[in-house]
Parts: structure tokens; C-alpha cells; sequence
């Protein structure tokens, strides 16, 4: 018997229409273009603005699109899985949210919390699932409405996040194309260096953790840094030689885009050439699960079936990944972008 494999058939994503600029930051914190552009490589990230907007609402509206995209009823649909770590509420998930809004009524649906590598992470399970034959449409989500959880008065991360989601179909096939293979990590010497404090189980809101902004991402940015380079790079390495694939046989590097200066890393380490690494952090920041598949969205008309690709990501925990996918589809369809 052939070997079932589980590939993406459809992607959409969606960023909120308002654009925060690094000059408009410099109106709010003490900083400038120049020093978030050279130490990061952003110059604007997209703002879910309004009151009573969760990331559901980008999330809906990306499998609406994916919906049309892949010629979806929604009755099809097995599973719909979120990796956010900014669900709208602590329950229920935004998966189930999602699902309701766009009329999604047979699936089972759930969040899951993986930071920035929630979808590597989520490519994984979903793949899993799968191959074990009982699934036949699942669809993947990840993103997050990092503007929820960012401090604006805090000038050493907030010209880092913005807000995005994007969303994957994902379908069994008994040709060689999908998700080849995955290498997941985690580490909990991330703990301290990368968290938010406050708003879970031990630590739930009180005036005292608002007052002292511990609902926000803290981060001790040089860890984080050195961390991400060293294993972003590994990982990538380890699963381009465990395939066999030198670096002529990748067609595309997609790095999660934390800040200019680790990817920069990870192409020197891995030794890339640039031209085959999407990059698009200028223009939306770091929108954590939701870099990855907004790299994908926005390289679809260029992608061909049978690409290499490489997906890596970092993120807390401490959490790592990498996937080797081979690209399912030529170009894009029923696109409405
Ligand atoms: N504008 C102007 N000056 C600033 C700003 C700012 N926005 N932020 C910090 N500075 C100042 C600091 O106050 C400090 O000044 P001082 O020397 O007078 O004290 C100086 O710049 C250097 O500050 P550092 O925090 O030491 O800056 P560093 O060189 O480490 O750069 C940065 C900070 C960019 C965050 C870096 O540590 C980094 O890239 N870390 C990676 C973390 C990351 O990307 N996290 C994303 C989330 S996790 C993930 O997605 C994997």
C-alpha cells in the first residue's frame, strides 16, 4: 500500500486594514525608524484596532477565503485547529468560534498554545491525523492579535508585534507531495526569558498584575536572540540532511519572522542563498504563529508543485521546529486577493 500522505490544498490569511508605522511608534515610546529598521528590520506592523475584535475575527475571515479558495462546503469539514496564544477568551476556543461564524457544524475544533511555532507545530498533528485515514479535511489556523498583548510603553517590544492569521487546508493524498517530515523541540529554559506573566491559572488578573503591566509580553531580548539563531539553524540542518537535501534542492526557506537580524543568522548558518528565503517582516512585524503561513500566502502564485520548502520557527516555551513540505499545487485558485 502506498503511503497516505497529508498535504495543503488551499491557504488564505488575513492583516487588519490599520497600519501602525514606526513613525506614529516614535509619537508613542521614545524610539525612531532608524533604530527599529537596523535592529529589527520593521518598518510597519498591521493593528487589530477596535473594541470586541479577538483574532477570531481575522481567523473567520481567512477560512472564509480558504473556503472559496479550495471549493469547500462547509458541512466537509473534520477538524478546525487554532494555534493562538491570543484565543478571544480562556474558553471557549477560538477554533469553536471560527467554526460557528463560517457555518462549520461536523468538525471537532480546538486551540492550540505553541507561541511562534504553533504552526510548525500544528502541521505536525494535523498530518498525524491525516494519515491515520479517518480524517479527510482538516483546517489548520494560526496567528495571534499580538497588539493585545503588547506593552506601548515598553520601547524594547513593542515595535516588535503585530496582528495576523492565516489558515491552510489540509487533505490526504497517496502522491509524494505534503508534509514530508517534521523535528519539533521544546525546552523550559525558556520560561523566564519569554512570557506573560500574568492572566493564566497562576497568576490570575488582579488590579496589582494590570497596574504592573504583567498581561504583556516580557522578554530578556538578548536570550531569546541567541537562543532562536542556534536553533532555528540546527534544526533546519538537521532536517535537510536527514532528507538528503543539499541547498540547491530547496526551493524556499520559510523562517518564522521574529526580527531581521535572526533570519539574516539563520541564512548565514544554513547557507541559503537569499533569494530563495521569504522574508516580509518590513510589512507586518512579528505576528507570532501567523508569520509562517503569511509567508506562504504571499509567495502562493510563485509556489509550484513539487517545491522543497523548509518551515522553521522559535518561539516560547522555549519551543522549535522545522518541517519539510513538498508543495501540493502550481500557482493559486479562485483567488479573491
Ligand atoms: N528604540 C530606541 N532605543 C531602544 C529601543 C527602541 N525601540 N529598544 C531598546 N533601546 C535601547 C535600550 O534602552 C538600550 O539603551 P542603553 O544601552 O542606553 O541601555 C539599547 O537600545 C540596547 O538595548 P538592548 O535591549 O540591549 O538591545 P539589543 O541590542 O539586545 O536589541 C532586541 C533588542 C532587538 C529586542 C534584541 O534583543 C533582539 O532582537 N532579540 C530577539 C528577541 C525577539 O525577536 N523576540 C521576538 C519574540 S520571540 C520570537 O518570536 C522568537
Amino acid at each position: 500500500m502506498r503511503r497516505l500522505n497529508a498535504v495543503i490544498t488551499g491557504i488564505a490569511a488575513k492583516v487588519p486594514d490599520y497600519i501602525l508605522t514606526n513613525k506614529e511608534l516614535s509619537t508613542i515610546v521614545d524610539t525612531s525608524d532608524e533604530w527599529i529598521m537596523t535592529r529589527v528590520g520593521i518598518r510597519e506592523r498591521r493593528i487589530l484596532k477596535d473594541e470586541g475584535q479577538g483574532i477570531s475575527v481575522l481567523g473567520t475571515s481567512a477560512v472564509k477565503e480558504l473556503l472559496t479558495k479550495t471549493n469547500t462546503v462547509p458541512e466537509e469539514v473534520d477538524a478546525v485547529i487554532f494555534a493562538t496564544s491570543t484565543p478571544d477568551h480562556i474558553l471557549p476556543s477560538a477554533a469553536a468560534i471560527v467554526a460557528e461564524n463560517n457555518g462549520i457544524k461536523n468538525a471537532f475544533c480546538f486551540d492550540m498554545e505553541v507561541a511562534c511555532s504553533g504552526f510548525v507545530y500544528g502541521l505536525e498533528i494535523c498530518s498525524s491525523l491525516i494519515r491515520t485515514g479517518k480524517y479527510k479535511k482538516i483546517i489548520l489556523l494560526a496567528g495571534d492579535k499580538m497588539s493585545s498583548i503588547t506593552n506601548y510603553k515598553d520601547r524594547t517590544t513593542c515595535p516588535l508585534f503585530g496582528d495576523a492569521a492565516g489558515a491552510v487546508m489540509i487533505e490526504p493524498t497517496e502522491e509524494n507531495t505534503g508534509v514530508m517530515d517534521a523535528e519539533l523541540h521544546s525546552d523550559g529554559v525558556g520560561y523566564l526569558p519569554l512570557q506573560v506573566k500574568a492572566g493564566g491559572s497562576k497568576y490570575p488578573a488582579t488590579h496589582e498584575t494590570v497596574g504592573d503591566a504583567q498581561h504583556t509580553v516580557y522578554q530578556d531580548g538578548r536570550v531569546v536572540f541567541k537562543h532562536a539563531v542556534l536553533r532555528m539553524a540546527e534544526v533546519s540542518l538537521n532536517i535537510m540532511q536527514r532528507n538528503s537535501l543539499s541547498v540547491d534542492d530547496v526551493d524556499w526557506l520559510v523562517p518564522h519572522q521574529a526580527n531581521m537580524r535572526i533570519i539574516d543568522a539563520v541564512i548565514d548558518r544554513t547557507g541559503l542563498p537569499r533569494e530563495k528565503v521569504m522574508i516580509n517582516i518590513e510589512r507586518y512585524g512579528n505576528t507570532s504563529a501567523g508569520t509562517i503561513p503569511l509567508c506562504l500566502w504571499e509567495w502562493e502564485p510563485e509556489l509550484k508543485k513539487g517545491d522543497n520548502i523548509i518551515l522553521v520557527a522559535f518561539g516560547a516555551g522555549f519551543s522549535w521546529g522545522s518541517v519539510f513540505l513538498k508543495w501540493g499545487y502550481n500557482g493559486t485558485a479562485n483567488d479573491n486577493r
